[in-house]
């Protein structure tokens, strides 16, 4: 356990990675101020984990006045809705104001200047509006997280399906639980990482047919990949009523990961985590329940 007054500011608390984050540095004894955006079971679980919580808006400027002060080095991200560049405006001031000495940004691997996906470009923007700051800045850029294979998953008759527009694109899973070992790492020293971006990968660089193969072994059942069209994934999003602005970003990035641009592995969670990353097969195991179901988000098959 480490004896450290400072403070860690997590945004996204309740979310993905920001949960992982705040969990494994109150583990280690550190302080954690948890933002969250409404004080729900999620929020009670992290002060019960030892967290400050604070609700609030990432787009308001009051909120996030509160929310840093007294901080340290904060965790900022941001979900794939519209306002990205807003909050990272909002943010950036409010802990220039705050002195906070250092920032933990997350970014996505398809941060891009000449990105098509609205999303990927104000990451790329957002990366640079940091870097003009004073704070210690460090970008992460992972690749699609494997909790995406959740979150497309159909569970059908006892088997797996996963209907996606990649065709034989590749990249390797990486795990919520391994990113927070490198933000906590880069948020307890982050002199080392100051204007460095990392991409994060899992160990293994596979197409989906690969995965389903991964996810088969792990889970026990038989898991199939279906490749579908762009079009098919986009028209399925919209009617399940996700937002233009999801579509938009989730439809060029299909495309991206055709092109391989999320391909790759490193070793980065390793040198920085301090640990190996998780396989595919390893965290579909620890997860077999939440598969047991079909995911929030799966295209289904059309009628025979
Ligand atoms: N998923 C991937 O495969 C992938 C790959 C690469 C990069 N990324 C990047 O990862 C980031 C998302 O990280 P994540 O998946 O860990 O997050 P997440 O699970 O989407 O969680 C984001 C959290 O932010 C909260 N939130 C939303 N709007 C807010 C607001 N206006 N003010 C305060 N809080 C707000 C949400 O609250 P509620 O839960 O209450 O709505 C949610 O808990 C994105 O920037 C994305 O580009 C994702």
């Amino acid at each position: 356990m480490v004896n450290d007054r400072r403070v860690f500011l997590i945004t996204g608390a309740a979310g993905k990675t920001g949960r992982a984050a705040a969990e494994l540095l109150l583990e280690r004894g550190h302080k954690v101020r948890a933002l969250v955006r409404q004080d729900d079971d999620r929020a009670k679980a992290l002060a019960a984990a030892g967290a400050e919580t604070v609700v609030g808006d990432l787009l308001d400027l009051d909120d996030m006045s509160r929310a840093v002060h007294g901080v340290s080095g904060a965790y900022f991200c941001y979900p794939i809705r519209d306002g990205l560049l807003e909050a990272t405006t909002v943010f950036a001031q409010a802990a220039v104001d705050a002195d906070v000495r250092s920032v933990v940004n997350m970014s996505q691997i398809s941060a891009r200047r000449e990105a098509k996906s609205n999303a990927a470009r104000g990451h790329w923007l957002g990366e640079r509006l940091l870097d003009r700051t004073d704070m210690l800045t460090t970008h992460l850029r992972p690749t699609f997280f494997a909790a995406w294979l959740r979150d497309w998953w159909e569970y059908r008759d006892g088997e797996g399906v996963l209907r996606l527009p990649f065709g034989r694109g590749r990249h390797a899973p990486v795990a919520e639980t391994d990113q927070a070992r490198v933000i906590a790492a880069v948020l307890a020293d982050p002199e080392p990482h100051n204007r460095k971006t990392y991409t994060l990968h899992g160990p293994v660089e596979m197409d989906h047919y690969e995965i389903a193969e991964a996810m088969s072994r792990g889970l026990g059942i038989p898991v199939h990949y279906e490749p579908i069209s762009v079009e098919e994934f986009a028209a399925a999003m919209t009617a399940r009523g996700r937002s233009a602005h999801l579509v938009q970003h989730l439809s060029n990035v299909a495309v991206d990961y055709q092109q391989g641009i999320f391909a790759g592995t490193n070793d980065v969670i390793q040198d920085i985590g301090g640990r190996a990353p998780l396989t595919v097969e390893e965290y579909v195991a620890g997860r077999k329940e939440d598969f047991r179901t079909s995911g929030p988000n799966f295209v289904p098959a059309p009628p025979a």
